[in-house]
């Protein structure tokens, strides 16, 4: 069992997690995965939301920033304003690090962010993607998102729209990865009492 640890981030976290995007768009790369091509732009819409306090990052026991995610207002380009009334958190720049992936702790983050979402009244966990890339649709299908729609932009290439209950728990026992959340009471999670 691996211990993590969440928190939000702050100022002095921006060039941890920007350096995770970089890795993941080199991983990408590699992989011949067409996703995440604008660097900048990306970089920037990063800094924005540490700035607004809406982005969380993950580390490991010793505090290397090893994963990191967004929790914010859906995207006006994607979302259409009757949809954007549901009461609904919007998950964004979801990263883990490779050599931290595949333990279970991206199911356990998806998880502690259907939480967070049930923690200011929600009752949805959103996302839009990267329209053409199914493999990335596949694994939000294999944990229980649905695809709603897939939407056009005229310069951006997201815009597959997916949502799952954010009450939904699907991490289980099996997973190897344990998180600690410092963004409340510095528990693990899932707190006491909520079965895992
Ligand atoms: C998405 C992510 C956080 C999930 O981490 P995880 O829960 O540990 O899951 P894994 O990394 O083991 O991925 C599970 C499967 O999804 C695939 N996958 C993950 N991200 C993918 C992507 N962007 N495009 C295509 N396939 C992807 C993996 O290759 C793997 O496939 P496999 O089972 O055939 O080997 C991590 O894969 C990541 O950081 N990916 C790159 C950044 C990204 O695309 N984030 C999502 C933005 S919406």
């Amino acid at each position: 069992m691996t211990t993590y640890h969440v928190r939000a981030a702050g100022e002095e976290d921006v060039e941890a997690v920007l350096a995770l995007r970089r890795h993941a768009e080199e991983w990408l790369k590699a992989a011949g995965i067409e996703q995440w091509t604008k660097s900048a732009y990306g970089a920037r819409v990063i800094e924005g939301w540490i700035g607004a306090g809406s982005t969380f990052v993950v580390s490991t026991d010793d505090g290397e920033i090893i994963g990191s995610l967004s929790l914010d207002k859906g995207d006006p380009d994607f979302w259409t304003p009757e949809e954007l009334k549901v009461p609904a958190l919007y998950l964004y720049k979801f990263i883990i690090r490779s050599d931290h992936r595949g333990s279970g702790l991206g199911d356990v983050l998806l998880d502690w962010s259907g939480y967070r979402t049930e923690l200011v009244g929600d009752l949805w966990l959103r996302l839009d993607c990267w329209r053409d890339n199914a493999g990335l649709h596949k694994y939000y299908l294999d944990r229980g998102f649905q695809h709603l729609t897939t939407r056009t932009h005229p310069v951006r290439m997201s815009g597959a729209l997916f949502e799952r209950p954010a009450e939904l728990r699907l991490a289980t026992q099996a997973t190897t990865a344990n998180l600690i959340d410092h963004t409340l009471s510095g528990e693990t999670f899932p707190p006491l009492g909520v079965a895992r």
